[in-house]
């Protein structure tokens, strides 16, 4: 039997989903898509405000992205590692170039948390230390470090134990920042906005201060703008606000453009 792709969703991918959409009338399946809009299969026009979390800024299929993806398709898909490939090392410069002063070298991953799990092992393995300072309401991924780091029960608590040394500390907060950095810390992660906490902006004055304290006590800042990144908050980096230079970046979402 040649079974609907949203029975197939349901029966083999997320049958708690598949119930929630079908409860909001959205058991439908996508089609196609383009700029901000998106069809399903049948027929019908939807308006992504989503934009895939951050993902889509240039919206769906952006004809120089689509291009630039055959072209790199026709020539050469994955680089043979052995030798070295000039559109990555042409990306690391562009990064290198519009980041905040002092992020020179990159370090290329798959995904978000993949960028939060290299951002803390290069942390300790640059400081010798365990602890990281995370934020309530912080969202960093769900591979094992990075979930260590994002304080919610429903996505931790099913996966425990986490990853030992991380405190956190309620957003927005200095001086619980300043209380919870010890001898053990290696780094402070924050997002210059939290986009899944509910798109929470923090107090003018924060990022500069995460920025400060983190220098007078010798840890590290780690920026995760794997949402607000690439022009999402209106600057091409959430830390852009407040001429923050963090010593490390993590990016994703739009630099990939879906
Ligand atoms: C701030 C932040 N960090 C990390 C991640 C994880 O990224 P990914 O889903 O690509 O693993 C997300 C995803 O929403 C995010 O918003």
């Amino acid at each position: 039997m040649d079974l609907d792709a949203f029975t197939l969703f349901e029966r083999h991918i997320n049958p708690g989903l598949a119930g929630l959409l079908r409860f909001t009338g959205l058991d439908r399946v996508e089609s196609h898509a383009e700029g901000p809009y998106v069809w399903d299969t049948q027929g019908k026009r939807y308006l992504d405000f989503l934009g895939l979390y951050g993902t889509l800024n240039l919206g769906h299929r952006h004809p120089k992205v689509v291009e630039a993806v055959k072209r790199q398709l026709d020539r050469m898909p994955m680089s043979v590692r052995v030798l070295v490939s000039e559109p990555t090392a042409r990306l690391a410069a562009k990064l290198a170039e519009i980041t905040p002063e002092g992020l020179e070298m990159v370090f290329f991953g798959n995904s978000g948390a993949e960028a939060v799990e290299a951002a803390i092992k290069l942390a300790r393995a640059y400081t010798g230390k365990p602890g990281i300072v995370t934020t309530q309401g912080g969202f960093h991924g769900k591979t094992m470090g990075a979930l260590s780091l994002t304080p919610k029960p429903e996505y931790q608590d099913p996966a425990r134990p986490l990853l030992p040394g991380v405190k956190v500390v309620p957003y927005g907060d200095l001086e619980a920042l300043e209380a919870a950095i010890d001898e053990e810390t290696a780094a402070v992660i924050v997002e210059p906005v939290q986009g899944e906490g509910g798109i929470r902006v923090p107090p003018e004055g924060y990022l500069r201060g995460v920025r400060e304290l983190t220098r007078e006590k010798g840890v590290l800042m780690i920026a995760d703008e794997v949402q607000t990144g690439l022009g999402r908050t209106g600057r091409l980096f959430g830390v852009d606000w407040e001429g923050v230079s963090p010593d490390l970046m993590t990016l994703a979402k739009a630099l990939g453009a879906g």
